[in-house]
């Protein structure tokens, strides 16, 4: 009995009215599964002519406190959630299988239950005696944390009901099982069903409430998007699996700035946090070599230095390599176009690898020239003075950008002992004591005084 939209796929949530074995909304394969509509009537029924009730409606200047907010003492994780946890608010967590997600949300639990929130941590994927073996491990098993394994999510809510907690972690969202939806825990039917009713019963009750939800091998949540859109803020825990280094990053945030980054290490005890991450980041530097650039970069509201690694190598190959592990590939075409058009630099015969050292991922366009310097400096064999830092946006034509918060950027270079900074002319910028700025216009300019006539 295939009903219309009966069949969604479970990669990007689009519906679909048949099977088929491609989603031709995202083009995934073996993404496609049939679905029983959320209510067991007609998909969409017009409203017809039946009144409802009138809502009251308010001003735009109406008084509104701002809610009080828990913060539980780890300063990385309350900047990600924008000044500490909101009451009544739903919170998606994503990550990666084994990357922390469940050892860091035991240790924030502790921390919200001393900082005097009642939590309840339920865990759909291991057995009590399992996550009590961590919280020994992680040297908590004193916290005021209360527990249970529970799948059932009409057995959660009917205890969260009764015990009223300010806080409540579900690890995972795709373990929980919604008995009025008639598919397998997991499937997209059910994910969307236990996001929506924990979701409303946080409203409803004021408690907030974590999910954990895994992500697919495409780095989304697994289940649809519109799990993304229910919560009132969504963060993913990333980062190398060979790393120790964990990067929590809001990518919504209804009550914060969205891309605040918290970095953490993943020691035997546990996730610590790491208040001065550009110092992290720099230290596996070793001595100044071709091909590496330190880009001064801004992640949410603060400011962080990161080494970029490129090589350039003669390539037997017909369509030589690019290859990026932390930065857009297409942004690194882009470049090595202009570098090619503009400055008469070609990179045609060279595979060309990039790398953003310590596993952090980098979206801003401000490393543009960052990435152009340590292209050059791989391709002409000459290493970049050790003392600079470097940034700005690189255009089309081959003219640069200033970049925002030159500032802030300059005078974290400058904190960490770096005295020297190339940066694009114009813009506001002030000078920072200790510091020489090389401004070069643009991009023919930069060459031409970083690596001679290029
Ligand atoms: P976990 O929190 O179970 O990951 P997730 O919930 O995201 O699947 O963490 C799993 C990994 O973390 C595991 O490989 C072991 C490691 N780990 C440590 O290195 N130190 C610790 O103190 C703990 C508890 C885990
Ligand atoms: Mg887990």
């Amino acid at each position: 009995m295939a009903k219309t939209n009966s069949f969604s796929c479970t990669a990007c949530g689009a519906t679909h009215s048949r099977w088929s074995g491609r989603c031709d909304a995202c083009g995934e394969w073996n993404t496609i599964a049939q679905e029983v509509p959320l209510s067991s009537g007609p998909a969409s029924k017009s409203l017809g002519s039946k009144r409802g009730q009138p809502i009251p409606l308010s001003t735009l200047s109406a008084e509104e406190t701002p809610p009080p907010r828990t913060m539980c003492g780890v300063t990385e994780l309350d900047r990600v959630l924008g000044g500490g946890l909101v009451p009544a608010s739903a919170i998606l967590v994503g990550g990666d299988p084994g990357i922390g997600k469940s050892t860091l949300l035991l240790q924030a639990a502790a921390r919200f239950a001393g900082a005097g929130l009642k939590t309840i941590y339920v865990s759909g994927e291991e057995a009590s005696a399992q996550v009590r073996m961590r919280a020994r491990r992680l040297g908590l098993s004193d916290a005021p944390v209360q527990l249970a394994a529970e799948t059932n999510l009409r057995n959660i809510l009917t205890t969260l009901e009764a015990e009223k907690p300010g806080l409540a972690i579900i690890d995972s969202i795709q373990t929980m099982w919604a008995d009025n939806v008639d598919s397998a825990p997991g499937s997209v039917s059910q994910v969307r069903a236990a996001a929506h009713e924990l979701t409303s019963f946080a409203k409803r009750h004021g408690v907030s409430i974590v999910m954990v939800g895994h992500v697919t091998k495409e780095g989304q949540i697994a289940g649809p998007r519109v799990v993304e859109h229910m919560v009132d803020t969504v963060l993913y825990f990333e980062g190398e699996r060979g790393h120790q280094f964990r990067i929590l990053r809001a990518v919504k945030n209804r009550f914060g700035p969205a891309d605040e980054i918290g970095v953490f290490e993943m020691t035997g005890a546990g996730l610590a946090e790491v208040t001065n991450p550009s110092a992290l980041f720099l230290s596996e530097r070793g001595a100044p070599s071709p091909g590496s650039a330190v880009f001064a970069g801004i992640e949410g509201t603060r400011p962080v230095l990161v080494e970029l690694q490129a090589l350039v190598a003669p390539s037997p190959l017909s369509q030589p390599r690019r290859t990026v592990v932390g930065w857009d590939s297409g942004r690194l075409a882009m470049i090595l176009a202009v570098l090619e058009a503009r400055c008469g630099i070609p990179f045609a015969g060279l595979d060309v690898y990039l790398n953003v050292a310590g596993g952090l991922k980098i979206s801003e366009p401000a490393a543009d020239l960052a990435v152009a310097a340590a292209l050059l400096s791989a391709r002409e064999d000459a290493a970049l003075p050790a003392d600079t830092v470097v940034f700005g946006e690189i255009s089309l034509s081959g003219a640069l950008r200033p970049a925002p918060q030159t500032e802030n950027r300059l005078k974290e270079a400058q904190k960490l002992g770096f005295t020297a900074a190339i940066a694009p002319a114009g813009g506001k910028t002030g000078t920072v004591a200790g510091l020489t700025l090389a401004r070069p216009a643009d991009l023919i300019g930069f060459v031409g005084e970083t690596f001679g006539a290029g």
